[in-house]
């Protein structure tokens, strides 16, 4: 199995908010925790880069084309969906196919607070600290099967819930997928909090993907179908504009979108008025998956 990833940031140095409540905790009913308890069992190493956007920023901008292209649109009517009861059919190459409770999936996971940074493909970025459990232990759970090389992912589609999904803005349901070495590496997130509340329905509720070395797009919202297969399978942005977005889509400052530079990056939290700051190769994740890419050309696998 993976090596697990930890965490080097301390929480407790660096988050603005004062309560803290995983979602297993809220299932239970449980009080809140106070922050500094949750911190202490990381090791301190607060950075400044890494330092958590504010709730209201990280559930403010937001891209959910199933609710609109406006980047306030998921927050204005990502309240109509229904997140319960909730389950994940996990089918294709895997030894265990079947429709998977998420309650089920989530008594069974190792929950953990993630600090990542987010960069989005148009070229702004923001700090959110994610709940989930690594996608690897999901897979394990269903069991690879020998031939499996890429994993599908597929978002609700529900267009009474969904009103984007009336209009042809994208092929709907959203559709991702990763290649089995990137989906199995301990980086690779399945979110279901942020602050340690239940994650918002226009972040992806109840259950989304969160790849923190690649464009904010890969990572794909509301899951309702993951499927291990052989071929690469398609991906909803490089199906809409096979030229502007691969199916790797790296972070990468030295390849630029045809449209624009991705060298440098707006700080959402900063500000309009904030100064860019520069991109880091991978999102600044660079040790930790540039061996997954060796030898492999990034312009072309763009
Ligand atoms: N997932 C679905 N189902 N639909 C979407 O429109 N947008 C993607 C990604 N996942 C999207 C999606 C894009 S373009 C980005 S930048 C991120 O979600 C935004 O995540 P956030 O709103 O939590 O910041």
């Amino acid at each position: 199995m993976a090596k697990r990833w930890i965490n080097d940031l301390s929480q407790a140095d660096i988050t603005p908010e004062s309560t803290y409540l995983n979602r297993r905790q809220i299932l239970a009913g449980m009080a809140g925790v106070s922050v500094a308890g949750l911190g202490a069992a990381s090791s301190a190493r607060a950075s400044a880069d890494l330092t958590p956007d504010s709730w209201e920023v990280i559930t403010s901008y937001n891209n959910f084309y199933e609710f609109g292209t406006g980047k306030d649109d998921p927050m204005k009517y990502a309240g109509s969906l229904t997140t319960e009861p909730w389950s994940i059919e996990i089918d294709g190459l895997v030894e265990r196919p079947g429709t998977y409770a998420l309650d089920d999936i989530l008594s069974k996971m190792t929950m953990e607070e993630r600090i990542y940074r987010f960069r989005c493909v148009e070229a702004w970025s923001m700090v959110v600290p994610w709940n989930g459990f690594e996608l690897a232990d999901l897979l394990q759970m269903a069991g690879l099967k020998e031939g499996a090389k890429y994993v599908a992912f597929e978002t609700l589609m529900r267009p009474e819930e969904m009103p984007g999904q009336k209009y042809p803005v994208l092929e709907w349901p959203y559709v991702e997928g990763l290649r089995l070495d990137e989906a199995m590496h301990p980086l690779t997130l399945m979110a279901t909090g942020i602050y340690g509340k239940p994650i918002p329905n226009q972040n992806g509720a109840p259950i989304r993907l969160v790849v923190p070395w690649k464009y904010g797009f890969k990572s794909i919202k509301s899951i309702v179908r993951i499927t291990l297969t052989e071929g690469e399978p398609p991906t909803s942005w490089n199906r809409a504009n096979p030229r502007e977005y691969g199916f790797y889509s790296n972070v990468n400052p030295t390849v630029d979108h045809p449209r624009w530079s991705q060298a440098t990056e707006r700080t959402i939290g900063g500000g309009l008025f904030a100064k860019r700051k520069p991109t880091l190769m991978f999102n600044g994740y660079e040790k930790e998956v540039a061996s997954l890419y060796e030898g492999m050309d990034l312009r072309t696998h763009y």
